[in-house]
């Protein structure tokens, strides 16, 4: 494997793993970003940084130029697939061979009348399709980095679980398996074009996640349904409605499945709740064992 590697969405949750362990198999990696500083903190000249953005063709054709395989992200919004396909065009006019997509989950696409996220990511796969270029697509559950952090927050303080999900249950995925999926597509020798629906190995309600943070903390764990619904400024419109949709799918139960993916490719089970509240609730700083600022509404 030599040809570089372009990775969107590099200095964010995911993208961040994703880039440290294509490092770790010292793969050449390009970062697009707009935080030339940030990414220089993080990787100094260690990868590749295309400065761009993208809402701006020309830097995307720019990143894209000597690439083999691109990684694809971005964040939930109403430009998602307005973004993403603009990179894939890119990729496609730059001769790319592989593009490995993180996509919305499968439950979201599957319901894409009803997810606004879903719809956009669905947008994105079909063109994918229609691009001609070989392709693995991503649909990974929700991430415990994410769904889990608020519960993180709540113990941390001495409260109860927020059942903000009512009573169902969600088999959360830890990114880091994500990543582990992601990276095992970029770097295959005989490329993998599939749909991977990747879950966690558990599917857990809050009441169950009460008794796990009880056995960990040895103390009572209880739920609560008085969690705040309030948005943090940084969330826009899209975002917002999009949130209250996953909710609103989650409740019924959409998010419960479980499947063998990530066992499947990378050999292990995939983590779960148990291990990652034990490692978040020993972690010293509200950031614990990931520094990179996550953002743990979503
Ligand atoms: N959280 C979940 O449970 C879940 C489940 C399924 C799917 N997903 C999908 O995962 C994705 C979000 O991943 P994440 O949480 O890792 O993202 P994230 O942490 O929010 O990071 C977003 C990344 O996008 C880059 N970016 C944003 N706007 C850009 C622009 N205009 N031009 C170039 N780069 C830009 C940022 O880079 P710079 O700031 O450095 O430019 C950053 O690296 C979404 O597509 C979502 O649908 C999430």
């Amino acid at each position: 494997m030599t040809a570089t590697i372009l990775v969107t969405g590099a200095t964010g949750k995911l993208g961040q793993r994703v880039v440290s362990r294509l490092l770790q198999k010292e793969a050449k990696v390009r970062v697009l970003t707009r935080r030339r500083e940030d990414a220089l903190k993080l990787w100094g000249d260690r990868v590749d940084i295309a400065e761009g953005n993208f809402s701006d063709p020309a830097s995307l054709k720019e990143a894209s130029r000597g690439i083999g395989t691109v990684f694809l992200l971005s964040p939930i919004g109403e430009t998602l697939a307005a973004d993403q396909n603009a990179v894939i065009d890119a990729a496609l006019s730059a001769g790319v061979s592989l593009i490995v997509k993180i996509s919305g989950s499968d439950w979201t696409i599957a319901n894409a009348a009803r997810s606004i996220s879903g719809a956009a990511h669905a947008e994105v796969e079909k063109h994918l399709t229609g691009s001609g270029i070989a392709h693995a697509v991503l649909r990974p559950n929700a991430w415990m980095q994410v769904a889990l952090e608020p519960v993180v927050a709540a113990l941390r303080k001495g409260e109860d679980v927020p059942a903000r999900l009512g009573d169902a249950a969600v088999s959360f995925i830890d990114a880091d398996d994500i990543a582990d999926v992601a990276v095992h597509a970029l770097t295959a020798s005989v490329p993998v074009s599939s749909t991977f629906v990747l879950t966690g190995g558990e599917a857990l309600t809050a009441l169950e996640i009460a008794r796990i943070a009880a056995r960990i903390l040895h103390r009572p764990v209880g739920i609560s349904h008085n969690s705040g619904t309030a948005f943090p400024p940084d969330i826009g419109v899209f975002e917002q409605k999009a949130i209250g949709e996953f909710g609103q799918l989650i409740r019924e139960g959409l998010a419960a499945s479980i499947n063998d993916t990530i066992h499947q490719i990378t050999g292990r089970l995939p983590r779960s709740v148990e291990d990652y509240l034990r490692a978040r609730l020993a972690a010293t700083t509200p950031q614990g064992d990931h520094s990179e600022g996550e953002k743990t509404w979503r």
